[in-house]
């Protein structure tokens, strides 16, 4: 059976007693399994709540999401989120956090404990099992979030942002690892990003979005063999063309406010 995700003319605006957001405007993608996508935008443009729709975390305004053939009504166990604030439990050790996702699918615990031994490995973070999350860096953390995302083996991982608190090394490591873990185990990633480097070394294909209401301005295919050479020419032009767009769409507003004050 075919996994391919559908995301059809899917809209969201956000109601409060004072006002009403619009944070997506007819958002149209199919996603073919196995497929890493990067989503870059302004901002505050709507990249989080594009994440958070696919979760099934909220409701859309209109439009649907299906996996599969199958619309997504809420959350489940074939979609994964790694967030950029780690969302662990600070006080429970490694191991109990990888863990957490077989505890509520009720697997027994001598499998559990099997089952994240490995993804903790192969995170990098053997030896750390017994570890209280809150005593681990930035990076290590990010890790445990990664290692528990994968350990119910979603088809679909969703990442936030997930390597913008780290720094340079760590981060170049985090992209690495997550070549290696996308090839093993046919996941199909959405991979939000503040980073248009990250995007072109990582991604099939990098999604760029328009300022609020976020919708697509422009996807680009990025057919550069891996391993990646980010000094390659070929890497360059792509990160060159796409960050151009993002600029187009940032300094929108400034050209705007400029024709207010009389444009001279
Ligand atoms: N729960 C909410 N209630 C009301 N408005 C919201 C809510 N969540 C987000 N918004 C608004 O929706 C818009 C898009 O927010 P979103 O978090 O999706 O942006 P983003 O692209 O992820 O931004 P960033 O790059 O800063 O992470 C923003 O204007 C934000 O203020
Ligand atoms: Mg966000």
């Amino acid at each position: 059976m075919s996994e391919k995700i559908v995301i059809n003319h899917l809209r969201k605006v956000y109601k409060t007693d004072e006002q009403e957001t619009v944070a997506l405007e007819d958002f149209s993608l199919e996603i073919q399994k196995g497929e890493l996508i990067s989503i870059v935008g302004p901002s505050g443009c709507g990249k989080t709540t594009l994440l958070r729709l696919i979760a099934g975390l909220m409701e859309p305004s209109s439009g649907e999401v299906s996996i599969g053939g199958k619309k997504c009504t809420g959350p489940g166990p074939d979609r994964g989120m790694v967030f950029q604030e780690f969302a662990l439990f600070p006080w429970r050790s490694v191991r109990k956090n990888v863990e957490f996702g077989l505890e509520i699918a009720g697997v027994p615990a001598e499998q559990r404990r099997k089952t994240a031994e490995r993804y903790i490995r192969a995170v990098g973070l053997e030896g750390f099992e017994d570890h209280r999350v809150h005593e681990l860096s930035g990076g290590m953390k990010q890790r445990v979030g990664i290692a528990r995302a994968l350990v119910t083996k979603p088809d679909v991982l969703l990442m936030d942002e997930p390597f913008g608190a780290l720094d340079a090394q760590t981060r170049n490591i985090m992209q690495g690892e997550l070549l290696r873990i996308v090839e093993k185990t046919d996941t199909t990633i959405l991979f939000v990003t503040h980073s248009v480097d990250e995007a072109v070394y990582l991604s099939d294909r990098i999604v760029v979005l328009t300022k609020r209401p976020a919708s697509i301005k422009d996807i680009v295919d990025i057919g550069i063999p891996r391993p990646r050479d980010r000094a390659s020419p070929e890497f360059i032009r792509l990160r060159k063309q796409i960050l151009t767009e993002l600029e187009d769409e940032n300094v929108r507003p400034a050209v705007h406010a400029e024709a207010l004050n009389g444009g001279k």
